[in-house]
Formats: C-alpha cells, sequence, structure tokens
C-alpha cells in the first residue's frame, strides 16, 4: 500500500490519551455486559441527546439502519422507494432487501443533493417512501424534504450517515424525518473502532418496534413476535462512540476550517466544489473538487503523496448490481458528470497546516504545468 505524506484519514488521532477509554472498555470485558448493555443505552441517550430526538435505536450498521427503518416503516414487497442516484450504494440496497423497488432521481449540479424537484414526476401510486440522503457532509433542505414527502403522502427517511452535526433549516439532520438511519464506520466524522449505526427517531411505538426488529423480534428471551434481525449495536462500540461524541462539534469546526482554507486557497483554479450552504449545514465528511481534468489532477495528487480519492466513480444507476432497474447512461445526467469530474482532498480534524499546504500547492502545480 502507497504510503502518503497527506493520507484521507488518521483514525488515532481520534482518541486521543487512552486513559479514559482503556478502564472502561476494561470493566466491560470483566462485567461481561456485552449485549445491549449499558453502554448501548448511555450511548442511546446521549446521541439522542445529541440530536435532540426522543429515541435512539443503535444497531450494527449503518446499512442495517436502513433496512431495519424501512422494514419496522412497513415497507416491502410491491411497494416503490424514491432515493438519488448520487449516493452509496447501501442506501438503495437497503431498499431492495427489504423487498422494495428503489426509484431514482437526480442530484442537483451545484449542491450534489437529491434534486427535489423530481420527485413528482416518478412518484406512482406504489411509492411509499423517500430517502434523502445528506451527501459527503452536506444537508438536505428539511424543509423541502418534508414538504414534498407531505405532498405526496409518502415517508420520509434520512440517510445520515455522512452528516453527523449537520444542520438543516436551523435543527440537526436525523430528527425530523420517520427515521434518521447513522452510520459509525471507521471513516465516519463520528467513527466506532468497526462497524455501528443508530437510527434516530420520535415515535415511540416505532422505537419499540425497532428494539425488538434488531433483537430477533423479541420483545424477551424466546419469545419472538416478528421476524427479526440479529443487528444490536455492540458494547465496545457503544463506549467508543459515547467517547467521542462530545467532541465531533470541535472535529466538524475544524473540519470547516481546512474546508475554508481549500477554497480560498484554490478559487483562481479552473475546479469548483459543493456548494456548502448557510453555516452549519456542511460538516464536510468529504470534501468534493470538480475539475474537468480530474483524471489527471488524481493522478498527480497521488503521486505527489495526497492520498486523493474519487467517491463516487460509478452512479448507482450504472451499477452492475442495479442492472435489473434498467437504467442506462444518460438518465441521470448530473450525477454522472459528477462521477466523471469530482474527486476528493484529504480533509480530516487533525491535518496539519503543512499537509494543507501541500496538497494546494500540488493542485497549482497540477494547473501551472498544464498551462
Ligand atoms: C450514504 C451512506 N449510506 C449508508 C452507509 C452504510 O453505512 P455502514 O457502512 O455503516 O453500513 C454509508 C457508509 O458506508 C454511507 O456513506
Amino acid at each position: 500500500m502507497a504510503t502518503y505524506h497527506v493520507p484521507r484519514y488518521d483514525y488515532p488521532s481520534q482518541f486521543g490519551p487512552l486513559d479514559e477509554l482503556l478502564p472502561r472498555i476494561g470493566d466491560l470485558l470483566l462485567n461481561g455486559d456485552y449485549v445491549l448493555g449499558r453502554p448501548v443505552r448511555d450511548f442511546e441517550e446521549s446521541l439522542a441527546g445529541y440530536l435532540g430526538v426522543p429515541h435512539v435505536v443503535g444497531t450494527n450498521s449503518g446499512t442495517d439502519a436502513l433496512v431495519l427503518a424501512l422494514d419496522a416503516l412497513g415497507i416491502g414487497p410491491g411497494d416503490e422507494v424514491i432515493t438519488v442516484s448520487n449516493t452509496f450504494h447501501a442506501t438503495a440496497m437497503a431498499i431492495v432487501r427489504v423487498g422494495a423497488l428503489p426509484v431514482l432521481v437526480d442530484c442537483r449540479p451545484d449542491d450534489y443533493l437529491i434534486d427535489l424537484s423530481q420527485v413528482d414526476q416518478v412518484v406512482t401510486e406504489r411509492t411509499k417512501a423517500l430517502v434523502i440522503v445528506h451527501m459527503f457532509g452536506r444537508a438536505v433542505d428539511m424543509d423541502a424534504a418534508v414538504r414534498t414527502a407531505e405532498r405526496h403522502g409518502l415517508l420520509l427517511v434520512e440517510d445520515c450517515a455522512q452528516a453527523i452535526g449537520a444542520l438543516s433549516c436551523g435543527t440537526p439532520v436525523g430528527s425530523r424525518s420517520s427515521a434518521g438511519c447513522w452510520s459509525f464506520a471507521p471513516s465516519k466524522n463520528l467513527a466506532a473502532a468497526g462497524d455501528a449505526g443508530a437510527i434516530s427517531v420520535s415515535d415511540p411505538v416505532l422505537a419499540a418496534n425497532l428494539r425488538r426488529l434488531r433483537h430477533f423480534g423479541q420483545v424477551k428471551q424466546n419469545y419472538h413476535e416478528v421476524i427479526g434481525y440479529n443487528s444490536r449495536l455492540d458494547s465496545v462500540q457503544a463506549l467508543v462512540l459515547s467517547h467521542k461524541l462530545a467532541q465531533v462539534d470541535g472535529w466538524n469546526l475544524r473540519r470547516r476550517e481546512i474546508a475554508g482554507i481549500y477554497r480560498s486557497s484554490l478559487r483562481d483554479l479552473p475546479v469548483s466544489f459543493q456548494d456548502e450552504g448557510s453555516p452549519g449545514e456542511h460538516v464536510y465528511h468529504l470534501f468534493q473538487m470538480r475539475s474537468e481534468h480530474r483524471d489527471g489532477l488524481i493522478n498527480f495528487l497521488q503521486e505527489h503523496g495526497t492520498d486523493a480519492v474519487v467517491r463516487y466513480p460509478l452512479p448507482l444507476h450504472l451499477q452492475e448490481a442495479f442492472q435489473d432497474l434498467n437504467y442506462a447512461p444518460g438518465d441521470f445526467p448530473v450525477s454522472e458528470d459528477l462521477a466523471r469530474t469530482t474527486l476528493c482532498l484529504p480533509l480530516h480534524p487533525s491535518l496539519r497546516q503543512d499537509q494543507i499546504d501541500s496538497v494546494t500547492d500540488a493542485v497549482h502545480e497540477f494547473f501551472s504545468e498544464m498551462s
């Protein structure tokens, strides 16, 4: 594996000194509270407080958060669920996993988020839900999303995997829909040391159903009321997440600062950026930069020690896994154009100034060598 002067991630730096966390993990190992124990309840309560929602239900991944949410909302075979072509595989995969049909719409060229104006054109009498995605850490306009869902009588689900701490219309993402689905996979702004996820909900009945679903469909041991899943947030991961949650806002602030440096230092070059919206609306899970010279630029950056990547090189509708949906090249031109022209510059809270300078210098050098 190539080593980069400017790596994409720096997982260890998120822990700081381990003298607080390790004893808690040690206690857990010895007290055996491994499955749905106190650490899970504590983290669920803390996250609910952070988001301003009544209930959080921990799951073992962000993917399962989506699957369980759709299942608990009664979405299944015969139903259509609208979502966006510019998202990670798991969003649409979850729709297929509950037996429903994903129906895609394109994203917008300025903020790279779902184009809600296209929803009207694809709603049918079978459409049951709208799944919006706060892509790359940028919040979708929740007023508009709620209005769109209400206009068509649809359930609204948020894929919040990339956007912990982002605000939309003044409130945290994941707090205004039927279900906010969270991933805490290691690359996320709030990251476990492995897989972890959660669902934020307001409806207590839905919360109880989700708790039952994630735990074999049982309410007490060996009495199974519904066909469930084994998808519980792990106690060790809950300790890691509780340890880090209080730091997320500070980290997101630093992410914004670095994004601001990239934006201003590269503004005179032939590149453009994802619209960042009003203050607080972007938490920069990924810093997207767009250039007609993307392929040359990414090679140049990688050769010069910067771990730049493309997220995502092939939009959902052109993935082999979704060929049964019968979409074709040209169906979602904005998503396809983003897949062709965007790259992500490294962005994490512990990036040093010399590393930031090295990235911006390399981008400048690439364009000056071209001219
Ligand atoms: C937008 C989006 N949705 C869903 C997921 C799935 O989360 P997980 O990897 O925790 O299953 C991810 C991340 O991987 C994601 O980026």
